[in-house]
Order: C-alpha cells, then sequence, then structure tokens
C-alpha cells in the first residue's frame, strides 16, 4: 500500500481546476474529485483529468439502500477511479453492497473503497440531540470503522489523530485517509482538529487529503511539494 498526498480539487468548474492542474506541468498527482465538481462538469471530467495520467479519489459519499449503491457503484466502475467511498451510516449491508458493485465479473476489483464514519461537522451534541446517538463520538468513530472493515472495505476516512486507534482496532494495513491538514495552526481555516503533514506521517496516516493549503497557497506546486517532502520523504 502506497503513501500518497491526495490534493482536494474543491473547484467550481472544469476551467478552474485544468487551469490550476496546468500548473504542474507533467507532473502526475493524486487528486480527490468532489460533489461540486462532479455535479457540475459530470463523469467525463473524470476521465478528461484521468487520460491525463493522473489517479482519482472520486469523494461522492454513497449512502442509500443497499440495491441503489451497489447500481451506483456499478456505474461509478466505469470510471475507474483508485479510490472512491460511502458512508459507514448506511450500514454494513449498505457497504458490503457497494462493494459488490464495484467488482467486475471476474472478481477483481480496480478500486479501493473506503467509509466514511462521522463526518467532522458533526458535533457530539447535534449526534446527540439529533440523531440520538449518545456515545462519545471518538467511540462511534470506532465502531463505524470496525463495521466497515467487517463490511470488507479497505479503510475509512479519518482524522490523523484517530489514526493509530483505527489501526489498533481494524489491523495496520487498514487504510486511512485523513484531510484536516495545515502547515500551521493560524491556518486551520473551518477545520477544528487540524495536523501537519509531518505530524500526519508520524501517526501512521496512509493518505493525506490537503485542500486549500495547497490549491490556495501563492505558489500550489512548491506547497504541494513540501506536503510531499513532509509526509513521505
Ligand atoms: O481545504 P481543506 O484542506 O480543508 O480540504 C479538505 C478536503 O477534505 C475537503 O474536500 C473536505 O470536503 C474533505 N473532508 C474533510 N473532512 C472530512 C471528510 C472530507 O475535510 N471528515
Amino acid at each position: 500500500m502506497g503513501k500518497g498526498v491526495i490534493i482536494a480539487c474543491d473547484f467550481k468548474d472544469k476551467a478552474d481546476t485544468l487551469a490550476f492542474l496546468d500548473k504542474f506541468k507533467d507532473e502526475k498527482l493524486f487528486l480527490k474529485i468532489g460533489m461540486e465538481l462532479f455535479y457540475s462538469e459530470g463523469p467525463d471530467i473524470v476521465r478528461e483529468i484521468k487520460n491525463r495520467g493522473h489517479k482519482i479519489f472520486l469523494d461522492l459519499k454513497l449512502h442509500d439502500i443497499p440495491n441503489t449503491v451497489e447500481k451506483g457503484m456499478r456505474s461509478l466502475s466505469r470510471l475507474d477511479v483508485d479510490m472512491t467511498n460511502v458512508h459507514a451510516a448506511g450500514t454494513k449491508d449498505m457497504m458490503a453492497a457497494g462493494l459488490k458493485g464495484l467488482t467486475k465479473e471476474d472478481g477483481s476489483r480496480n478500486t479501493i473503497l473506503i467509509g466514511v464514519t462521522q463526518l467532522t461537522s458533526t458535533s457530539q451534541e447535534r449526534m446527540e440531540n439529533e440523531l440520538l446517538i449518545k456515545e462519545p463520538i471518538e467511540d462511534v468513530v470506532m465502531h463505524y470503522a470496525q463495521n466497515t472493515k467487517e463490511a470488507g472495505l479497505d479503510g475509512v476516512v479519518c482524522s490523523p489523530l484517530e489514526v493509530q486507534a483505527v489501526k489498533a482496532k481494524c489491523g495496520k494495513d487498514f487504510i486511512t485517509v485523513t484531510p484536516g491538514i495545515r502547515f500551521a495552526a493560524k491556518d486551520a481555516g473551518d477545520q477544528v482538529r487540524i495536523t501537519t503533514p509531518a505530524k500526519a506521517k508520524e501517526l501512521g496516516s496512509d493518505y493525506i487529503v490537503v485542500g486549500r493549503p495547497i490549491t490556495q497557497a501563492e505558489n500550489p506546486v512548491e506547497a504541494y511539494r513540501k506536503c510531499v517532502i513532509d509526509f513521505i520523504d
């Protein structure tokens, strides 16, 4: 399993995305495409970026009845992205259905499937009052990670601060994909529990997802290199 820096391409359309990618010349990257870009441009944006030789994490967080998730994943499997995800809150049956949808008839699968545990935007208070989940949020995250593992998925999205606990519970090969990365505490923005690339490396994260610290940097290429040096080299 490789370590990697995934750049979150949170851009509104194709023009902005390609203008950003052009700064990197021919360098091959691992890019996260989320709802904003996918819903505005459709699957063609995935094909176009793949044709440029980049890897893709398609972050669409599927959550529906198992049959619908299976069929949705079957459609996505034709895009042959490198990584995609479902909400662990959809239950083990739903996650397993998603996995089935991604798997080809010969039993092979090209796409890593990970589960989203509790979104970092969900507070303990809202989880208790609105979702009626009364356990500590850390326990909920670990329980969802365990469910994700039992459903046969490859890993979870989590905070770098949760990596060690997730690996202890689900095994060292269970992949952790971690957002909330900043070079310095003063740049937190709307992220609450942040970690530097070097700290994420120390904590054993497999992939860091970095958006604004790279996309909004004065020199995105330099910011990306700093992430790679600090996290991988
Ligand atoms: O700009 P920033 O580095 O905060 O971007 C982080 C990316 O990771 C965004 O695309 C965000 O949607 C995503 N993400 C996150 N926290 C999660 C799950 C996904 O920040 N728990």
